[in-house]
């Protein structure tokens, strides 16, 4: 098995949802740095701050305050293990920084339709507390509209309104796609149609990390 993983896929492809699974079968952390940001925003310090309108709008984060992020959670002991990264990279930028500090062995690219993907969107509501994920017609809370782990209200992520999702994906397109050519060259890429339930998405990552 493979420990030094990236998962790459469009808003909504199911990266945070399969990252959480896979990431316990490997023993590695899932680094997420969507979540690593909303933490940061919800907790209003300086980095949330200068983070929080760009990723409202749906546009990224400048590179400089994610590869210090990323930088900072890869130094923690449970990295030295390996990793599954969950949103990063999401540029050329990015792969190159993190050529230079790590070697990754696979990425694996999520595949879903552009209108599956607004419906997975759209319907997915988020717990502000301890970010779990639900779906209004997948993956539906116990309580309506609460939180299994804690009770909190769920909500909408704010980059989840359809002029969000919009400038995501037109972002996803242009600045995170040249990516799957960047790691097709190098020979690390492996395809997965992300189409199905979760279970079966998770059959086929499986298969790809053996
Ligand atoms: P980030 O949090 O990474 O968001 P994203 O890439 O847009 O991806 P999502 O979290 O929206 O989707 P997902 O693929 O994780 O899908 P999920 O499993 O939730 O980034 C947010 C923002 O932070 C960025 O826009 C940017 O501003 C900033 N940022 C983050 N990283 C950055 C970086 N490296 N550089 C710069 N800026 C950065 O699933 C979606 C829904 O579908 C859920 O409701 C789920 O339950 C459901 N679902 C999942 N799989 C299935 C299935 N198989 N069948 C049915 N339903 C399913
Ligand atoms: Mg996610």
């Amino acid at each position: 098995m493979f420990h030094r993983v990236v998962f790459l896929g469009p808003p909504g492809s199911g990266k945070g949802t399969q990252a959480a699974q896979i990431a316990r079968e490997l023993g590695v952390p899932h680094l997420s740095t969507g979540d690593i940001l909303r933490g940061a925003v919800a907790a209003k310090t300086p980095l949330g701050r200068q983070a929080e309108s760009h990723m409202n709008s749906g546009g990224l984060v400048p590179d400089d305050l994610v590869l210090q992020i990323l930088h900072e959670r890869l130094d923690q002991p449970d990295a030295r293990v390996g990793y599954l990264l969950d949103g990063f990279p999401r540029n050329l930028a990015q792969a190159e920084a993190l050529g230079k500090f790590s070697s990754v062995e696979r990425v694996v690219a999520l595949e879903v339709s552009p209108e599956l993907l607004v419906d997975r969107l759209s319907q997915r509501r988020t717990c502000p507390k301890c970010q779990s994920v639900y779906n209004l017609v997948t993956k539906p809370p116990k309580v309506a509209d609460h939180c299994d782990n804690d009770g909190t209200a769920l909500i909408l992520r704010p980059d989840d309104r359809p002029e969000a999702i919009t400038t995501r994906l037109k972002v996803y397109a242009e600045q995170t796609a040249p990516l799957l050519d960047y790691y097709r060259r190098r020979g690390l890429l492996r395809s997965v149609d992300a189409s199905g339930t979760p279970a079966e998405v998770t059959g086929r990552i499986r298969r790809v990390l053996e």
